[in-house]
């Protein structure tokens, strides 16, 4: 039986997901892909730190005890941040090396140099677990929609900030200590001002509208409020008026711009599909001329949902190494020349 070996960067909330994932459902997966898929070093930042699910795995604070190990086939990175988060996946593909992310503010601003290198290096670049958590909704924009024109996506794609609304405006908790749950449940960014902000949606916007309408739509391309405004005033009116307020991520073609992007707080009528979206659940809507509407809803957030999108691109990539078949689907949006609606 072939072994695959996996170098792991990272194993904090996402990271220790993996472990467990891996652990948890070894012999299907193994029955699956025809090899078993082993974790064979783990990066951390503090080798000292106490943790009880690495006692069988090899951990280093060297990424180079990774790059220079010629049976790690695997880089998954989970640590976050663009740097050196994005040197460390760079590095890795130029060793020949696969490499599977969640890292969106990585695809978000590198996506053209991380998929040019994975084409020069003929290896693979998949970051499902960068949108969405758990829910499937990059494979399907790169896949199975893409008979589609894609006139319309919206969702609600950060699962802090949906927790945090939902608790004010369900149990009238404050803003401080919902945040600092959400950051305890383990769903919030190192830095939660990213949620907050605004900026961790407009990041998995500008991905969602780069792959839903094959252009590359950059960060800087996307208009971004976050919830810092919203006051419990603003959430008690909205509720006797018969709204709830959401953070939504909208992309739509426009006659005059080719495609518009944005991400700000709106008030939803409580019979809207997104107004059920509770907690840290995510939403995507896709409007597409073949398929009609289309949505995916699950966990946006959290360890074991989005451990189940990272395992699910190392299976993918773990066949692709069996079967010789790396960068099968290309993500043309983010080639040197992609259609771009927005330099029309
Ligand atoms: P955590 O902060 O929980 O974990 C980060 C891990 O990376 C830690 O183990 C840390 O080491 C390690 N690390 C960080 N910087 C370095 C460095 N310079 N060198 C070596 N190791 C380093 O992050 P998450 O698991 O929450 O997030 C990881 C990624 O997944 C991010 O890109 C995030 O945006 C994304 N993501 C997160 C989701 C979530 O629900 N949390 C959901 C979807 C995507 P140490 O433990 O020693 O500090
Ligand atoms: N901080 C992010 C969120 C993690 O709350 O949605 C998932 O990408």
């Amino acid at each position: 039986q072939k072994v695959i070996k996996i170098g792991l960067l990272g194993a904090g909330t996402v990271g220790s997901g993996v472990v467990k994932v891996l652990e948890m459902n070894r012999q299907q997966i193994t029955e699956r892909v025809g090899a078993e898929l082993m974790i064979k070093k783990v990066l951390v930042r503090d080798c000292s730190k106490v943790r009880p699910f690495l006692a069988n795995y090899q951990v280093t604070d060297k990424i180079e005890d990774i790059l220079n190990d010629d049976e790690i086939e695997i880089v998954v990175e989970l640590m976050g941040g663009l740097n050196p988060a994005k040197d460390y996946m760079l590095r890795a593909m130029e060793a020949g090396k696969n490499v599977v992310t969640a890292n969106k503010d990585v695809v978000a601003q590198f996506g053209k140099e991380m998929f040019a290198k994975a084409e020069e290096k003929d290896v693979d670049f998949l970051f499902e677990a960068s949108v969405g958590g758990g829910i499937p909704i990059i494979t399907p924009l790169k896949q199975c929609l893409t008979a589609n024109q894609v006139t319309e996506i919206m969702g609600i794609v950060n699962g802090t900030t949906n927790y945090m609304l939902t608790k004010m405006t369900e149990c009238g908790s404050d803003y401080e200590s919902v945040l600092k749950e959400a950051q305890e449940k383990g769903y919030a960014e190192a830095n939660p001002s990213a949620d907050v902000d605004g900026l961790d949606a407009a990041r998995k916007a500008a991905i969602l509208a780069s792959l839903a309408f094959n252009t590359r739509v950059e960060l800087k391309d996307v208009s971004v409020e976050g919830i810092t405004k919203i006051t419990p005033d603003d959430i008690e009116y909205a509720k006797n008026l018969g709204y709830v307020i959401k953070l939504l991520a909208v992309g739509k073609e426009t006659q005059e711009n080719g495609v518009d992007v944005r991400v700000h707080p709106v008030f939803l009528p409580k019979e809207h599909p997104l107004a059920a979206v509770n907690g840290v659940f995510n939403a995507i809507f896709v409007k597409g001329n073949a398929i009609g509407d289309a949505m995916f809803y699950g966990q946006g957030a959290g360890s074991l949902p989005t451990a189940s999108a990272v395992v699910a691109d190392v299976i993918e990539v773990s066949r692709d190494i069996l079967h010789d078949n790396f960068g099968r689907v290309r993500c043309t949006c983010y080639e040197e020349k992609p259609i771009c609606p927005l330099e029309k």
